[in-house]
């Protein structure tokens, strides 16, 4: 069974035998029959028309049966064409299907039946190729579809990815940030405690050295002048001056007054106070100081005493750190947007990376006893943070040690 009434075209130059082929097509209303009388008129009903089939005869006055059909080729190319023929003209007729000009050939006188068959067998030949081609169509678009739904998901999926690596950025900053505070935190706690137990220990033990400090002058004044035993009691007056200074600095340390006593401080004041003040254990050392500050440099608001001692500190770290050996030490302020860098740097030794991450801890000092308490960069990381800034440790052995500190200028 045909799907839809098709059009087909029959050529040939005697009417009668074109009124009889009209009749056996149209006989069953399976197709839409048109005619004419030669090659040239069919040529010019293909102009508006698109056939299923057509079916010429060959011996016609004019184009032959097969040039025609060659012609409806060129134009027309899935149109199948039958060609009919006397016996004589069998051979053009095979040479013309092999050129795959013609599709078959059918020999006069025909049976009737023949060539119906021979017809509707040519026209669902058509129909078959017809439907392939809209399959192939069909799965050419669906393919293209495809393709660009790919891409996009391809896409989609890239973007999602970006914005992954753009959170896990975010998050790594996060945790970064989370252990920087839980650090500090702990470091506070750490000092809170401290503070707690250095304010009794105090009180506890500034009875006990003030009964040992009387006692020990007492048997200084009793003494022969010239006895050895001064050199002893000296030595046991000089520790006691020592426990006392060190329980000082540790409650000094933790009573934290951050907003009180605040002033708008130039750096460039603070730093060479600083340097008076260290400037003889600089020149023992064969330190040599250099200074680069901008001229116009903004002031910061806080605590100068504090700061300074931030400042005395490194400085003073630095200069031992050089002890024996000399170099440089370089004070650097610089603006970064609304903060202030200070960096100091030495040409010391250098700090080995395993100790880097002890150093800002209270009491961790690579000193010996009596030149080091092991406070001066925890009190510092402290002082800086109650000043909403930072400071961070670059060091290289053999290339030196760099402390850089921002703080937050004052914004008018
Ligand atoms: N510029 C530096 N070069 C080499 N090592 C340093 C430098 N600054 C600090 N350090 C190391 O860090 C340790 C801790 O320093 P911190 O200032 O906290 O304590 P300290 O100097 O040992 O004692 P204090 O400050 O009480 O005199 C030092 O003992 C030293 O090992
Ligand atoms: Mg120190």
């Amino acid at each position: 069974m045909l799907s839809n009434k098709h059009k087909i075209l029959i050529v040939d130059d005697e009417p009668d035998v074109l009124d009889l082929v009209k009749d056996i097509f149209e006989f069953d209303n399976t197709y839409n029959v048109f005619t004419a009388v030669s090659g040239e008129e069919a040529l010019k009903i293909f102009e508006d028309i698109n056939f299923s089939l057509v079916l010429s005869d060959q011996h016609m006055s004019g184009m032959s049966g097969i040039e025609f059909l060659e012609e409806v080729k060129k134009i027309s190319p899935d149109t199948i064409r039958i060609i009919m023929t006397g016996y004589v003209d069998v051979a053009n007729a095979v040479q013309a299907i092999n050129k795959g000009e013609v599709y078959k050939y059918i020999t006069k006188p025909w049976d009737i039946d023949f060539l119906r068959t021979t017809v509707n067998r040519a026209v669902e030949h058509y129909e078959a190729i017809a439907e392939t081609k809209r399959l192939q169509m069909d799965l050419q678009r669906a393919n293209t579809e495809l393709e660009f739904k790919v891409k996009e998901r391809t896409k989609e999926l890239e973007d999602s990815l970006k914005k992954l690596t753009e959170i896990n950025f975010e998050l790594d900053k996060a945790n970064n940030k989370i252990s920087e505070s839980y650090r500090a935190l702990v470091q506070s706690e750490k000092l809170s405690s401290l503070g707690l137990m250095a304010g009794t220990i105090a009180h506890d033990i500034k009875n006990p050295l003030s009964i040992i400090s009387g006692q020990a002058q007492l048997v200084k004044m009793i003494i022969e002048p010239k006895s050895d035993l001064h050199k002893y009691v000296d030595s046991i007056l000089g520790q006691v001056t020592r426990i006392t200074k060190l329980v000082e600095t540790i409650k000094n340390f933790v009573r934290k007054s951050p907003e009180t006593n605040t002033e708008e401080i130039d750096l460039r004041d603070a730093f060479s106070e600083c340097l008076v003040l260290t400037e003889k254990l600089l020149k023992m050392n064969n330190v040599a100081v250099s200074q680069d500050f901008p001229s116009q440099i903004p002031k910061v608001r806080g605590n100068k005493t504090k700061l300074e001692q931030v400042f005395m500190n490194i400085i003073q770290n630095a200069g031992q750190a050089m002890e024996g050996l000399g170099g440089e030490l370089k004070i650097r302020c610089a603006l970064n947007e609304n903060k202030i860098l200070i960096e100091l740097s030495d040409t010391g030794p250098g700090i080995p990376d395993e100790i880097q991450k002890s150093i800002f801890t209270p009491f961790f000092t690579t000193k010996a006893e009596n030149k080091g308490t092991g406070l001066g960069l925890s009190i510092s990381q402290s002082i800086i943070s109650e000043h909403k800034g930072s400071i961070e440790l670059e060091s290289k052995i053999g290339v030196g040690t760099k402390f850089k500190i921002a703080l937050p200028i004052i914004v008018n």
